[in-house]
């Protein structure tokens, strides 16, 4: 009885520990290449919405980069969007050119703030 019981429990223990590590590996983003991402970017067109380094446009698309979605909420957007973003099924755009895409969205660093710009400091507002 007692047998069973141990063995069950090791049962639940190993589906749950395979669970979570698969969990785990979709989280972390697979290797992608940042210029490759870039060339992609623009071929697939997410340029043309999301601007040529996913800083958005107000007409358009929201800013995508710096500081993209997590990976695996960035490809499942992607795969069936919610709004007015076309869907890009894994048969149009792979999950090896998803993943150079993020590399390249992940490469993408922060401006200047725009306090720092002379031009912009008088005209900037300031959080209040
Ligand atoms: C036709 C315009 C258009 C194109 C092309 C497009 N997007 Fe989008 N995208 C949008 C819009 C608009 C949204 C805002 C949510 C919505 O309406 O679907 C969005 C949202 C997103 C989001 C979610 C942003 C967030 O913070 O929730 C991601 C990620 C994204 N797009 C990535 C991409 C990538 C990568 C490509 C190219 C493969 C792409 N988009 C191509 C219009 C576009």
């Amino acid at each position: 009885m007692t047998k069973y019981r141990l063995a069950a429990i090791a049962a639940v223990t190993f589906a749950f520990v395979t669970t979570f590590s698969q969990l785990e590996a979709q989280t972390v983003a697979p290797a992608g290449d940042a210029a490759l991402g870039k060339a992609k970017f623009m071929g697939y067109g997410c340029y043309e919405c999301h601007g040529t380094m996913g800083q958005g446009n107000y007409f358009s698309a929201p800013r995508i980069a710096p500081h993209p979605l997590p990976y695996r909420a960035l490809i499942s957007y992607i795969r069936r969007p919610s709004g007015e973003m076309p869907s890009y099924a894994a048969s149009i755009l792979p999950d090896k050119d998803v993943a150079d895409i993020y590399a390249y969205l992940s490469s993408i660093t922060s401006g200047k703030p725009a306090s720092s710009i002379p031009a912009l400091s008088s005209v900037t507002t300031k959080p209040k």
